[in-house]
């Protein structure tokens, strides 16, 4: 029996703990289990983290195990390696799609009925591997995709051009990673065409200032990584408001990362596109609009993640 007030966060380290800080403070959630391969380390988070409860409200957030997670709503998925300085997010596969291995089964062979919210990196890959090993349906299985980067966006745009970020709209599509695409044909700020926009702001250098844009936000966790090592705020901010579109059932309109089949000429692989996230997880893809260079570059990223599935076995 699911509780719908339950999440569950497996693997607690930067990315884990900051998520279900975050989780924490959102009041979504009356119940947060952490389990780690570490259990002192999941131990140590939760108690932690309980110490922030009074200034909230009452949340419990307690260490455990497989068996304690199964009632959750939601399993947020964040164990595995991650990136050192000058390492990619594909570079990770192999690890983490043998952390994958171990993970996955144990809360399949339980039955769980809930949503599978994958994070670890490479989220598009791992998220393939988890809808393969869980054999679960495809809308309770998906990944963080783009909604980071999306947000990097939107607040980088924002930034350009004087303008509240959340007045942006915007998507980041395809791979969370290197081959990640800006859909710029369907980009408005509240129904006005970009460009526009940025004249109406003084700026008329739009694909310069566009293509620079673009390059901060890929290299955006690249930078974070040579400086401190790990990114994991914006990750964990990212993590509640997927959270919240499912527990609220809001239906929003998100770039996660889930299966393909045929969409935007696209299949047998998991990547971002805008789609429709609430209490089911994953209810549609939603048609927007892509130029010819977006169309190329989203098929071209696509390859790219088939043939690093293919060579892990996916
Ligand atoms: P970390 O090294 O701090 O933590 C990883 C945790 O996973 C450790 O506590 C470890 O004990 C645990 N773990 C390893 N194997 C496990 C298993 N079999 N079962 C349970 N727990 C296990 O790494 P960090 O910084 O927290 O990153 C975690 C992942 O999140 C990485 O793959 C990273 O690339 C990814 N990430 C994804 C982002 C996204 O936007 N999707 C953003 C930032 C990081
Ligand atoms: C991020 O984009 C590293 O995927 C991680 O912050």
């Amino acid at each position: 029996m699911i509780n719908e007030r339950k999440v569950a966060v497996v693997g607690c380290g930067f990315v884990g703990s900051s998520s279900a800080f975050a989780l924490m403070q959102s009041g979504l959630f009356s119940e947060i289990a952490l389990l780690d391969a570490n259990a002192e380390k999941a131990e140590g988070e939760a108690l932690d983290i309980s110490n922030g409860v009074p200034f909230i409200g009452q949340t419990q957030v307690y260490a455990t195990d497989y068996d304690g997670i199964m009632d959750a709503a939601i399993i947020v998925i964040t164990a595995g390696a991650a990136q050192k300085p000058g390492e990619t997010r594909l570079d990770l596969v192999n690890k983490n799609v043998g952390i994958y291995k171990s993970i996955i089964p144990e809360i399949a062979k339980r039955g769980y009925e809930g949503i599978l919210l994958i994070v670890s990196n490479p989220v598009d890959i791992l998220t393939l591997a988890a809808v393969k090993l869980s054999g679960f349906p495809e809308n309770r299985v998906f990944g963080s995709g783009t909604v980071l980067d999306t947000a990097r966006l939107k607040s980088k745009l924002g930034e350009h051009l004087s303008v509240d970020g959340r007045s942006v709209h915007a998507f980041i599509i395809g791979e969370h990673g290197d081959s990640e695409i800006v859909a710029w044909g369907s980009t408005n700020v509240s129904g006005v065409p970009l460009d526009t926009f940025c004249e109406m702001r003084g700026h008329y250098q739009h694909m310069e200032a566009m293509r620079q844009i673009a390059e901060d936000v890929k290299n955006s966790a690249y930078e974070i990584i040579a400086k401190k090592k790990a990114t994991y705020y914006g990750i964990a901010m990212s993590v509640v408001r997927i959270c919240r579109a499912i527990v609220m059932n809001e239906k929003s309109i998100l770039p996660v990362s889930s299966v393909m089949h045929g969409e935007y000429g696209i299949s047998d692989i998991s990547l971002s596109m805008p789609a429709i996230v609430g209490r089911n997880g994953v209810e549609t893809h939603i048609p927007i609009v892509l130029n010819q260079d977006e169309q190329a570059k989203l098929e071209k990223s696509a390859d790219t993640l088939k043939t690093i599935a293919e060579n892990a076995g996916l």
